[in-house]
């Protein structure tokens, strides 16, 4: 939701946080601040971009060897400058900055408690709790690490935080509980320690490779010459240096426009990452998921997938594969109802959980509450290792997207597909419904998947010329049928998160029960048209919006034989890919949002009112 950089050096550290806030700036970007300790606590702040706080610092001429900086993503109080992190708190000699991601649940009794002891609040924000907290520890003759440890038992909900004070100029404290937080080990150019904090690894890259995941409820102070962690305890803790495999390059945009599109052409290479395993196998293995993979995928009798967003459509169209290949029941729930509802938990149940970062919110409470319930083999799908939800599930699949740093997910739902699928041949062959031949048969056509999606975006000069015609409307109705009824959801909310445009999905023969009520000549509906058992019934929906003046646009496999005509837009994809179609078919409408989006001039990396990884509720 926001990002955090910290740095504990002996140079000045003002463009390594900058650009650790340019790096982490897909987490939030409503405003953005810095403060620094220099003799003095400096603090900048700028609602706006990070390129905004760059001018205000430039400005300021902030330099300084120690320093915490902040990208946010509103929650409590709106995007104001005395909003921004970090948020101050100062008196009895004393001054405290503290940044913070997450939210903290019981804010209201600490602020009325801290009111009580005279504390002032400046801002409408849950985090500025933390500062006068901390400082209310320092004052009454705590070290900030002190300080830092006593008072996040305080604490309710998700943080991660990182706290400078004025008194202990070469020093950062940080913690985490819910939110991320890494540890980064560097050395400077004159071969002199240095540390630093970031909520991931690419704040990073610029400085170090090596970093440290710190754990649920840890503290970590951090100077130049060295760090101590204690863990949820308050005992002494240490946690496996690891060299980060992400090169700077994954993060660069190269060649690309925006995130956005870079990320639509990695899909190819994306997928052959993921399937890497699996294509150059003869047959699948369980193990593929973990050690105990084979037993626990050979007890589940149903499964229960949770997931948010993109990620959720990827689930629906598990749904329609698992119970077609594998013969087992699937519900699939959005993770922030299912947390908050009566369930009933059936045994044997395998929870899956789908998730491009590891870290929402709603994905993590919903896996606990399935826990909860006596559900305790646990499946996730996630494209960031070491992740929270990686973390606490028994059995796992890493999708190798690379980063994804486009709000809008693309690569990460066409690899969690992937992915999906060959869960689905795993559970259909450990419960006995896949045979050898059919086997082979299919890890054939993953195999071709990659060559298959790069054939596909050959489509893209014909989708720019759709966008230029959709770009005028406020309004635009997606229809698919069976498995890509949730392809058309996806394609939908494509559209909507970065053109603005409202569009809706449904199954295509759900038009007749309302939704023609909405079709004009004003309405333009997208049509996925795979050449698939359900192409006559679809066929039959599509001269319903026909006859009722609607445009279609409608991207068929070439085996389809729909003809264009008049208001009917036709872009011919490839023949019909089998049960891998959806992880083609969601392709064209990634691209149709991103040159609508071009077209209507909308930030399309970073979209209005949303940040990539929702780590709060
Ligand atoms: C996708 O384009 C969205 N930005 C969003 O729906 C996203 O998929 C959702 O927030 C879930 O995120 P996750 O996959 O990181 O859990």
């Amino acid at each position: 939701m926001c990002g955090i950089v910290g740095a504990a050096a002996r140079r000045n550290v003002v463009p390594i946080l900058i650009e650790g806030l340019r790096k982490l700036e897909y987490r939030g970007y409503d405003s953005a601040g810095l403060a620094t300790l220099n003799g003095n606590l400096d603090r900048v702040r700028a609602v706006g971009r990070v390129a905004d706080l760059q001018t205000r610092a430039d400005q300021a001429r902030v330099d300084a060897p120690t320093g915490i900086a902040h990208t946010r993503w509103a929650t409590h109080g709106g995007v104001t400058e005395d909003n921004a992190h970090p948020h101050f708190s100062a008196g009895a000699g004393h001054e405290i900055c503290v940044v913070h991601n997450g939210i903290i649940e019981n804010h209201e009794a600490l602020r009325r408690r801290l009111r009580e002891q005279g504390y002032v609040f400046h801002s409408d924000t849950d985090t500025e709790v933390i500062a006068h907290l901390v400082h209310s520890r320092v004052v009454s003759g705590d070290t900030l690490f002190e300080a830092v440890r006593s008072c996040v038992r305080e604490l309710q909900g998700a943080y991660a935080i990182a706290v400078i004070s004025k008194a202990e100029p070469d020093t950062v404290v940080g913690s985490r509980r819910g939110s991320p937080l890494l540890l980064g080990v560097g050395v400077d150019g004159s071969g002199k320690g240095e540390n630093f904090l970031a909520s991931d690894t690419s704040a990073l890259l610029q400085v170090t490779k090596y970093v440290a995941y710190l754990e649920e409820g840890d503290v970590v102070e951090i100077r130049p010459d060295g760090y101590t962690i204690v863990d949820a305890d308050d005992a002494p803790a240490s946690r496996p240096i690891v060299e980060s495999q992400l090169s700077a390059d994954a993060i660069e945009l190269g060649q690309y426009s925006h995130y956005m599109q870079k990320e639509i052409f990695e899909q190819p290479g994306a997928i052959a990452n993921t399937l890497e395993m699996v294509a150059g196998a003869s047959a699948l293995s369980p193990e593929l998921f973990g050690a105990d993979a084979a037993e626990i995928l050979g007890r589940t009798r149903q499964i229960l997938i949770l997931a948010c967003g993109t990620s959720f459509h990827a689930g629906l169209v598990a749904k329609y594969w698992i119970e077609s290949i594998a013969k087992l029941p699937v519900s699939v729930e959005i993770a922030s109802e299912y947390r908050y509802r009566d369930s009933v938990a059936l045994p044997d149940t395998l929870v899956i959980t789908i998730s491009q970062s590891g870290e929402t919110a709603d994905t993590l409470a919903a896996l606990q509450y399935a826990k909860q319930l006596g559900q305790s083999d646990t499946l996730t799908i996630c494209n960031v290792p070491e992740s929270a939800l990686i973390r606490q599930s028994k059995l796992r699949f890493l999708t190798r997207a690379g980063p994804e740093i486009g709000v809008a997910s693309t690569k990460a739902f066409t690899t969690q597909l992937a992915s999906l699928f060959v869960l689905t041949m795993v559970l259909a062959k450990v419960h006995g419904r896949l045979d050898a031949k059919r086997e082979h048969e299919l890890i054939t056509q993953m195999r071709h998947l990659p060559a298959a999606m790069n054939h596909i975006l050959e489509c893209e000069p014909a989708v720019r010329h759709w966008a230029q015609r959709f770009a005028p409307k406020e309004h635009a109705l997606f229809l698919g049928r069976g498995v890509h009824y949730p392809i058309a959801m996806e394609g939908a909310l494509k559209l909507k998160e970065i053109s603005y445009i409202h569009a809706e999905a449904y199954a295509a023969g759900e038009l007749k029960h309302g939704p023609l009520a909405l079709v004009d000549r004003s309405m333009p509906v997208v049509v996925v048209a795979p050449n698939d058992a359900l192409i006559e019934k679809l066929k039959s929906n599509l001269q319903e919006v026909r006859a009722r003046g609607g445009e279609l646009y409608v991207f068929a496999d070439r085996d389809t034989h729909i003809d264009p005509s008049d208001g009917v837009n036709i872009i011919n994809l490839h023949d019909h890919a089998g049960p891998l179609s959806p992880i083609l078919h969601v392709v064209p409408l990634q691209l149709l949002s991103y040159h609508v989006s071009l077209a209507r001039g909308t930030d399309v990396d970073k979209p209005r009112n949303l940040a990539k990884s929702v780590t709060v509720e």
